[in-house]
């Protein structure tokens, strides 16, 4: 396996390694450190099948909970992120974020595996939060670790929110109810179990306050905060192929789905693997 660097700043596409004929426990944990280390790693060429992506995400780790969409039939922990050529409403995914933040414990990993990909577009976008909080100066840093965020999913999926109400025409069956508005609280900075760095844990789209301020002082530092995360020098992008699977580090990374293809179809396949509850050591 060669472990080749995508950017200056971070990610990684893996080389020489098929991941349809199965990795043993040696490439598995080869796999998790390389990912704790550039917090994105990109296979090209993979000929997966839904049961040969599942099973390879079940190598890394235990499978996470997905609410809120229904999953492939038969395949509870895999979905299907689809958008027909035609599709014109919200796009799953579109808005920085890290994976499902407003549960008790996140997802550490998301893998998505592509299917079929436009000719041009659809290119997902990273941050790296890592970066985001060593750049920060050590009186800020200092502050932020000190404080809570508050995340929850009532903006994407509460019944007022962006994916509240069925939509008939929408490829991807996504079922937004009352139980997105509670909220969950994790420290602003968290520290990743294998690397022990500190990151930023903050996103535009599930973090909605800062535990103890009001909404007046919460609004402006989690508006520098979001700005700061995603400026150009902390992200990288992964331009899609069909084959093509990428999996990230929720604890250290923000995405974004970039919506440029109207008229195209996008559909890959997606997993999230369980993590841990948030904590700063
Ligand atoms: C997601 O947010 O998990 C989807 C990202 C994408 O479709 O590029």
């Amino acid at each position: 396996m060669e472990i080749k660097p995508l950017t200056g700043a971070f990610g990684a596409e893996v080389l020489e390694v098929d991941l349809k004929s199965g990795i043993d426990t040696e490439e598995s944990r080869l796999i998790e450190a390389a990912l704790a280390e550039n917090v994105v790693l990109v296979f090209r060429n993979q000929d997966l099948d839904i049961d040969g992506f599942e099973s390879f995400a079940a190598s890394i780790g235990d499978f996470g909970e997905t609410p809120f969409i229904t999953p492939v039939d038969g395949h509870p922990n895999v979905l299907r992120v689809i958008r027909e050529a035609e599709e014109t409403g919200p796009l799953f995914g579109s808005g920085w974020h890290s994976d499902w933040s407003f549960q008790l414990r996140p997802p550490s990993t998301t893998l998505l595996y592509a299917l079929q990909v436009p000719e041009v577009g659809g290119d997902t976008a990273f941050t790296n939060q890592y970066l985001a909080f060593e750049s920060l100066s050590e009186p800020m840093q200092s502050i932020l670790r000190g404080l809570k965020g508050i995340h929850s999913a009532e903006r994407s999926y509460g019944p007022q929110g962006t994916f509240g109400r069925p939509d008939p025409d929408a490829s991807m069956e996504i079922h937004g109810d009352e139980s997105a508005v509670v909220h969950q609280t994790h420290p602003l900075v968290r520290s990743h179990p294998l690397t022990g760095r500190q990151s930023l844990f903050v996103n535009e789209v599930y973090t909605v306050g800062i535990e103890g301020m009001t909404k007046t002082e919460s609004g402006s530092l989690l508006e520098f905060l979001f700005e700061h995360s995603r400026q150009i020098a902390f992200t990288c992008r992964v331009r899609w192929m069909p084959g093509t699977l990428t999996m990230w580090d929720n604890r250290a990374t923000q995405h974004f789905a970039i919506n440029d293809y109207a008229g195209s179809k996008r559909e890959m396949y997606r997993v999230t693997l369980a993590g841990e509850q948030p904590a700063l050591s």
